[in-house]
This record gives structure tokens, C-alpha cells and sequence, in this order.
């Protein structure tokens, strides 16, 4: 048998495998095996979630000024953001339109424009072939641009999507900017980032994110800041909690603070919501009051904690005067890398306005128990017993993840392609 039969056949093999995978899932059930470490899966996740969706990518303090740039590595691609000389946030593939080279090889910097390591094709901010040596005369330079990614800033957080025909991203900033505007985030700096390699499947990672089931058990400082968090297995707790809500929300509406939750519903891919401190505590820090100065145009240190959470990978919470994003990347069928970086007012002052251990106290430990959780979760996962799971009630997060992910999956399955 010839190779390309051999490899044809394996093809299709894997293309039934796969759907016969995704027709019998059992709704309200964890995913099969396969599903969280498959390289063949894991490749159709880049595909067709990590290929086609907006990704959170980074702050817009990382190219705050013309010439700045960041790369965000997504599989195969890696991706340029940029501010061009006329302030518009921009992003375009890394990959050299004369041999492919890469254009950017520092995964930070400041250019004036854009030259190629290689043979020197310049470009210019907005993509534009300028110039390249020995060129001939009648070479038409429009057709050599860079390529474009899709690339919007939602208050201050950048999105990008490698698809052309991303999906409908204005259904998320309708619900989202409303709470995010007070927060002041575009005026924010990150003063802190940590970057973790976390040895489990990025669904995993989201999972984990989409519930608080867990909190009790494994978030001390968490749960000792937010109340539902707490409230999660304590039924006294939670009929208090619902108390406590209604009165805040009332506060939080007449400063001008939006309080309708937007969670996760059929048909979205995001969520939104501000919940309520455990009395005394104002903010997200380890003895819950303020570590940093207030925020935007936030009047109160007492605003609760903005959360909001886009499939795939961005998870966000917001206090008043600090704020965390984690940006969630795949990496390999059992590794996803995980930058989280802590904004806080951008006039703050180190060591005189805030100290940065204080600022990410609460969610340095929450994230690094929720890694370790992701990574047992993982080599559990791993093993020959392993078989699916039924979620609780409190863990319609992960079952809404599940489902949408799935819908995903199936919605743009088409064989062969
Ligand atoms: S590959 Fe970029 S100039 Fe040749
Ligand atoms: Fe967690």
C-alpha cells in the first residue's frame, strides 16, 4: 500500500473516530477521554475554537505607544499586534510576504516600521509592502501587504481572531462594556505578570474556570474574599448571600454601576456579572481592604468584583482598585500556558500607592491551586478507568462549556476539509 493511501486511510479512520466521539456524548456528562488528550483533537481545537473565535491577547498598556508591539502564539501562527502611527491597534501575521520569514523575532518591542530579518522587505505599520531591494520595476507592491488577523479592543482588552469570518463579537460588548466602562481599564498598567505551563488540557483549564463547586475545598484566600464563593456548599450562607446581592446591587445602581448579571446562555460564548465581598472585605486582597487606588471612575472601594469570562480563553475579575485578566493557550494535548497579568490605575505608584504583593496575593494562590487541581484533574483524566462524569447543579458552567464547545465542534464539521 502506498504511503499517501496509508495516510488517506488513517485520515479518514480518524475523521469516524472523531464523529462517532462527538455523537455519543451523553449531555451533562463530562467528554470522553479522547477528548482532553488526542493530538487529533487537540488539532481540530485549533482549528476550529482557537481558529476561528476571538482570543483575548493582551492589554492595550502593552503597545500603549505607535510602534509598539506584542506576539500572541496560537499553533502554527503567530500574530503581530501593533499600534500604527495613527493609534489604531492592529494585528497581522507574523510570516514574511516575500519568503515567509518571520518578521518579528522578539516577542516584544518598539519599531518604527516593520523590516525583514532575511532579505530586508519593509513594511510599514498598517501592513504596507514599502520597499524590498532589487524589486523590478512593475512589481505591484499592494499585493505583498501583510496579512491581516481581525483585531478589536473592547475597553481596553485586545481580542484578535485568526478566522476571516470570526463570529459576532458585538453581542458581547453589548453586555460587557456597560460594566466594564467604570473600571477605567483602557487608563490601567499591568504591574505585575506571571506566566504558568500548566500540564493539562486547555478544556480542562476552561472547565475548572466555569465552576466554583471546588472553591470551598481548595480556595482559602478566595473564599475568604468573595461571598458566593463561600456560599457554594453552605446552604445558610447562600440565603444570606442572596440578601446581601439585593442590597449592594441597589448601592452599586445608584453610583451608576450596571448590575444585571449576563451569564452564559444557549448561543453565547460569554458571561458577566458583579458579585458581592463577605462583609468587611472591599476588595480582592488578602485582608480585604484596598491595595491600590481606586480605578477609573469608581467612587467606592466596595464595588464588588466584576467577573467576566469569554470561551475560550479569557477569564477576568475586577475589584475597584485592581484588576486580573488570564489568557488561557493551548499548547499541546496536555499543556496550556497561562499569562496573567494584574492592571491597577496607571498613575499608581510602586511602593508608594500599592505594593505588588498585596495586589496579586489573592489570585496568585487561587490560580496556582486551580493549576494544580487542572493537573491531577488531567492525569486522572489520563487513566485506563477514567470514564466520564455527571456535573452537579452547581457546575451548569462546565456543562454550558461542554455543550457550547461540542456545538462547535459539530456546527462546523465537515469532513475532509
Ligand atoms: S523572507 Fe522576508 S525579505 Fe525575504
Ligand atoms: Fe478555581
Amino acid at each position: 500500500m502506498g504511503s499517501a493511501l496509508k495516510y488517506e486511510l488513517k485520515q479518514q479512520r480518524a475523521t469516524d473516530q472523531i464523529r462517532s466521539l462527538l455523537e455519543s456524548h451523553r449531555v451533562g456528562w463530562t467528554l470522553q477521554q479522547h477528548f482532553y488528550r488526542d493530538p487529533a483533537i487537540f488539532e481540530l481545537d485549533l482549528k476550529r475554537i482557537f481558529g476561528r473565535y476571538w482570543l483575548f491577547s493582551g492589554h492595550v498598556s502593552q503597545v500603549r505607544h505607535p510602534g509598539d508591539y506584542i506576539i500572541y502564539q496560537i499553533g502554527i501562527d503567530q500574530v503581530i499586534i501593533v499600534r500604527d502611527h495613527d493609534e489604531e491597534i492592529r494585528a497581522f501575521f507574523n510570516t514574511c510576504r516575500h519568503r515567509g520569514s518571520l518578521i518579528c523575532t522578539e516577542p516584544t518591542g518598539r519599531l518604527k516600521s516593520f523590516v525583514c530579518p532575511y532579505h530586508q522587505w519593509s513594511y510599514a505599520l498598517d501592513g504596507s509592502l514599502k520597499a524590498g531591494k532589487h524589486l523590478p520595476d512593475d512589481f505591484d507592491k499592494s499585493e505583498f501587504n501583510l496579512h491581516k488577523a481581525h483585531c478589536r479592543v473592547m475597553e481596553g482588552l485586545i481580542f484578535i481572531s485568526l478566522s476571516d469570518q470570526p463570529p459576532d463579537f458585538s453581542p458581547v460588548e453589548l453586555d460587557a462594556v456597560p460594566h466594564l466602562k467604570p473600571h477605567g481599564l483602557e487608563r490601567a498598567k499591568i504591574c505585575q505578570t506571571r506566566r504558568y505551563d500548566v500540564r493539562a488540557n486547555w478544556k480542562l483549564i476552561d472547565e475548572n474556570a466555569r465552576e466554583c463547586y471546588h472553591c470551598p475545598g481548595s480556595h482559602k484566600q478566595y473564599c475568604h474574599a468573595v461571598m458566593s464563593a463561600a456560599a457554594v456548599n453552605s446552604p445558610a450562607l447562600a440565603l444570606r448571600h442572596s440578601s446581601v446581592l439585593a442590597e449592594k446591587a441597589a448601592r452599586w445602581k445608584e453610583i451608576g454601576l450596571e448590575t444585571e448579571p449576563k451569564p452564559f446562555r444557549p448561543g453565547t460564548y460569554h458571561s458577566v456579572s458583579r458579585f458581592v465581598f463577605r462583609p468587611g472585605v472591599v476588595t480582592e486582597s488578602l485582608d480585604g481592604q484596598p491595595v491600590a487606588p481606586l480605578m477609573g471612575r469608581l467612587t467606592e472601594p466596595d464595588s464588588g468584583v466584576l467577573g467576566l469570562g469569554i470561551y475560550p480563553n479569557l477569564l477576568f475579575e475586577a475589584s475597584s482598585d485592581h484588576a486580573v485578566t488570564l489568557r488561557f493557550t493551548p499548547v499541546g494535548p496536555e499543556l496550556t500556558r497561562v499569562e496573567m497579568n494584574w492592571l491597577v490605575h496607571e498613575g499608581a505608584v510602586e511602593g508608594r500607592d500599592y505594593e505588588v504583593k498585596r495586589v496579586e496575593a489573592v489570585w496568585r494562590a487561587t490560580a496556582e491551586q486551580d493549576w494544580k487541581l487542572c493537573e491531577d484533574n488531567q492525569t486522572g483524566v489520563n487513566s485506563s478507568r477514567y470514564q466520564p462524569g455527571p456535573y452537579v447543579k452547581v457546575e451548569w458552567g462546565c456543562e454550558h462549556f461542554i455543550e457550547w464547545y461540542l456545538n462547535e465542534l459539530r456546527g462546523t464539521w465537515e469532513p475532509n476539509s
